[in-house]
């Protein structure tokens, strides 16, 4: 087949391939996926996310066609989008949110409302916050450890438009008040928010952030919470509001609408009102499958599930098991000295640890990939990884003999 070639492929699309060549994916049920040549892997990739449920859940489907029936756009929003703010926002009285098709566009519009709060253009960044221009020009590898010899490189220096002097896109790499306060002071003329992606709370403390939000709003920075990873998945709304930290933004998207593409930008009414003059919308903004989509997904998690009071705990359970059936695989296998996984945020994503000497080998780390993809799993390694409700159904006598046989074809190949 040689639709594949038609594709062009940015290098995180490419990353799926086994010994026989690049994966092209025919369809998936519930925690799998299977390709054009009808072989089946384990998917905790899950689109890098959204896919929160399970691919083709029945449920879902279901409740997303009879919403169908009132069409998929009108001139302006719905009650669809009014319910589900209303659902998602209960915990926060004053806020309103404003809709996007992915993070990307939600955090660019947190941008755009801080710079008219401000009146400046520049931007901390930490963690990947999107691809647009000022938020990936001159980024590292994120989600590298601190301690990585793969985190600091400078990408994505070329042809990027909204970096410069007046408006400069810093970032904050290792995490400490001191160099968050050093940035601060030196560009604070020219400085007007702070953007922090949640994921990178697993590599701190709740105390360290919340003083990161106060260094920066006392210097007059909006502060932007990015939970695209973890709100929807680690909790309804994310790391910030569970853990109180009293960022002026919060931006979510990803596993709201178990893959259909919708981002949630939220704030007080105050600084939402900006959104007229900012013209923070485009035509699909307020399209409805999305928000069908949201709310079938809030439906399903909203309920107690197993021995979990509700989806997002059970997420939670699901991940801390994938992990602890790979990390004694690990040990199966004789590489636990090399490798091992670990829960991130309470389990909704897991990922992979490497030990020294091999954290800094991306041949290494490739080839285990490829191996796990040989062995019928696809996860991401540098990343974390996505669980999804249908995992609780994996068949685990299976799933641990399928990771103990692809960290045996790593070491006893060219990988280690
Ligand atoms: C924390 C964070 N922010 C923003 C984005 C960008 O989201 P999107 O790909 O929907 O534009 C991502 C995507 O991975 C993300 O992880």
């Amino acid at each position: 087949m040689s639709t594949a070639e038609r594709i062009a492929h940015s290098k995180i699309t490419k990353k799926f391939r086994t010994s026989s060549g690049q994966l092209l994916f025919a369809r998936g049920s519930g925690g799998e996926v299977w390709d054009v040549n009808g072989a089946a892997y384990v998917d905790f990739v899950m689109g890098y996310g959204p896919v929160v449920l399970g691919h083709a859940v029945p449920e879902f489907d279901e409740t997303v066609k009879e919403y169908l029936a009132n069409g998929v756009m009108m001139p302006g929003y719905s009650t669809f989008h009014q319910e589900y703010l209303d659902r998602l926002l209960d915990q926060r009285p004053g806020d309103r949110g404003a809709f996007f098709k992915t993070a990307s566009e939600a955090v660019t519009a947190a941008f755009r409302l801080a710079a008219m709060e401000t009146g400046r253009l520049g931007v901390i960044r930490s963690g990947y916050v999107g691809w647009h221009d000022s938020q990936i020009a001159n980024s590292l590898k994120w989600h590298e450890p601190l301690h990585s010899p793969l985190r600091g490189k400078l990408r994505y220096t070329d042809a990027m438009r909204g970096v410069g002097p007046d408006e400069p896109a810093l970032n904050w790499v290792d995490l400490r008040i001191e160099s968050l306060k050093a940035l601060v002071d030196e560009h604070r003329d020219v400085l007007g928010c702070f953007v922090f992606d949640a994921y990178l709370a697993s590599f701190t403390t709740p105390e360290v952030l919340r003083e990161a939000v106060e260094l920066c709003r006392s210097a007059g920075l909006l502060t932007v919470f990015d939970e695209t990873k973890t709100g929807g998945r680690i909790s309804p709304l994310g790391y910030a509001q569970d853990n109180a930290i009293p960022a002026d933004l919060i931006v979510i998207g990803k596993a709201l609408g178990n893959g259909m593409p919708i981002s949630v930008l939220v704030g007080n009414t105050e600084l939402l009102t900006h959104a007229e003059n900012a013209r923070l919308s485009g035509t699909f903004s307020k399209e409805m499958v999305t928000a069908y989509a949201a709310l079938a997904t809030r439906d399903i998690l909203e309920r107690p599930i197993g021995d979990s009071a509700d989806g997002w705990a059970e997420l939670g359970r699901i991940g801390t098991r994938i992990a602890e059936v790979m990390t004694y695989a690990a040990k199966d296998a004789g590489v636990a000295d090399a490798v091992w996984a670990q829960p991130v945020l309470g389990g909704g994503m897991f990922e992979l640890v490497y030990a020294d000497d091999v954290l800094g080998d991306k041949e290494r780390r490739s080839a285990l990939l490829e191996a796990f993809a040989g062995a019928g799993i696809l996860l991401l390694e540098g990343h974390p990884s996505f669980v999804s409700l249908a995992h609780r159904d994996l068949d685990w006598d299976k799933f641990s003999d399928q990771v103990a046989g692809a960290f045996r074809s790593w070491t006893n190949g060219s990988g280690r």
